[in-house]
């Protein structure tokens, strides 16, 4: 038996922060990084408490890739204010970083009632403000893993694009293409369904139309809307069918090297889909493709890339998530990152590729990969 559920409630669209001037509880703790709270983002938020009489306080120590300590962090503030809702406004860092300290508090202190969680999210890209996932880090043991429980789904999630529109075009970019790999991955994994796939399809066709549109004008108010929703959609349809491989595989390269969670996935995306289709340029065709193959050629024509037949289409797809990445003067490799030597680099692939096979998300991946096929895929992308 299959079950599709939201739980969930979406505000969105123009004036959708309004929402904060009637929520029914009265006593707020704010988790947000340094940047919102001193870009002054955090003001459209903390007006409309006032308007509705909700004491707040901030807690503001969100970095990216949350590590454990700070969660600690989190929730021993929590259980000092004891408020009866949490809002995480930010990234995915943000949000991921209150799911965690709301259900850290909970286990030191069962007797304290559960508060709610309003996920605000300031960039287009994770969809975690709808997800049962938080991804966090142990950066003592150079890992970093998805937490997966209903229990941290956030009640409601406020897609308001007045708040995106502060992004810079490199994080446009990153988080964007996490969009594409979250619709890409739920849409071609084993737990996918026909509710996960419409979702993801709808994600697509908008990446295809408006993300380049968002990264070449931050003005582009309708494009960056778009974003918004699209990062909501592809949120939901990996929140039931869940992910695969090419985010099993970025984790560690977040926690080994502080690569940006989308410009990571971006990065090993090519490699993946030709991975996953057994289809790479010196391939032939076949009579018979398996299924995900199939819906690779899918998306690659929901994106207008039409082509002759099943391997140039697919080959059309890998070759396009490059082209978006050059576009938006994105690194293509590690070496392009300049963030680590070569030695650095192949000295943490075993470590990674141990961690990649048992991230969450790497047991839905359409095709089951062996330790040499990851220790390859990490090597190709040098
Ligand atoms: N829980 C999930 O379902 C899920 C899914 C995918 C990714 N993730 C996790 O989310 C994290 C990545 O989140 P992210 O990509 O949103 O990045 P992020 O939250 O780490 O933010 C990236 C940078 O953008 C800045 N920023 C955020 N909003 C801004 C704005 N409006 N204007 C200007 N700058 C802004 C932040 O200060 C930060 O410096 C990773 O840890 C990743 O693993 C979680
Ligand atoms: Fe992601």
């Amino acid at each position: 038996m299959k079950h599709f559920d939201i739980k969930t409630h979406i505000y969105f669209g123009e004036n959708s922060l309004d929402r904060l001037a009637d929520i029914p509880y009265r006593n707020a703790l704010l988790v947000a990084d340094k940047f919102v709270v001193s870009s002054g983002l955090i003001h459209l938020i903390t007006v409309r408490l006032q308007q509705n009489e909700v004491a707040w306080q901030v807690f503001d120590d969100v970095v990216p890739d949350p590590p454990l300590e700070k969660i600690g962090l989190g929730a021993q503030a929590v259980l000092k204010q004891r408020p009866d809702v949490l809002i995480a406004i930010g990234g995915g860092s943000a949000i991921d970083s209150a799911k965690a300290i709301r259900e850290v508090s909970l286990q030191l202190e069962p007797s304290y009632a559960r508060p709610a969680l309003i996920a605000i999210p300031t960039t287009s890209g994770t969809g975690t403000e709808v997800t049962s996932f938080s991804v966090v880090s142990d950066p003592e043991n150079c890992r970093k893993m998805p937490l997966v429980s209903d229990s941290m789904l956030p009640d409601e999630a406020i897609l308001d694009a007045e708040l995106v529109k502060s992004v810079p075009p490199s994080v446009t970019a990153d988080t964007g293409m996490d969009v594409f790999t979250h619709a890409l991955e739920s849409y071609v994994s084993t737990n996918n369904t026909e509710f996960s796939a419409a979702l993801a399809e709808k994600a697509i066709e908008i990446v295809g139309s408006f993300l380049l549109r968002s990264y070449l004008d931050n003005n582009d108010t309708h494009a960056r809307q778009k974003m918004h929703v699209a990062s909501c959609l592809a949120g939901l349809a990996f929140n039931t069918a869940s992910l695969g491989l090419n985010h099993g595989m970025a984790h560690q390269l977040g926690s080994h090297f502080h690569i940006p969670h989308g410009r990571a996935n971006a990065m090993l995306l090519p490699h993946i889909i030709e991975y996953n289709s057994d289809i790479s340029k010196y391939s032939r065709s076949k009579t018979e493709y398996p299924k995900h193959v199939r819906k690779y050629a899918t998306v690659a024509r929901t994106l207008g890339l039409q082509n002759f037949n099943t391997v140039t289409t697919v080959r059309a797809l890998s070759n396009w998530t490059q082209f978006m990445m050059k576009e938006m003067d994105m690194p293509l490799s590690i070496s392009e990152t300049g963030l680590c030597t070569k030695e650095e680099y192949f000295e943490q692939i075993p470590a990674m590729v141990r961690a990649a096979l048992e991230d969450a998300c790497t047991a839905t991946n359409p095709r089951k990969p062996t330790p040499e096929d990851v220790t390859r895929l990490y090597a190709e992308l040098w």
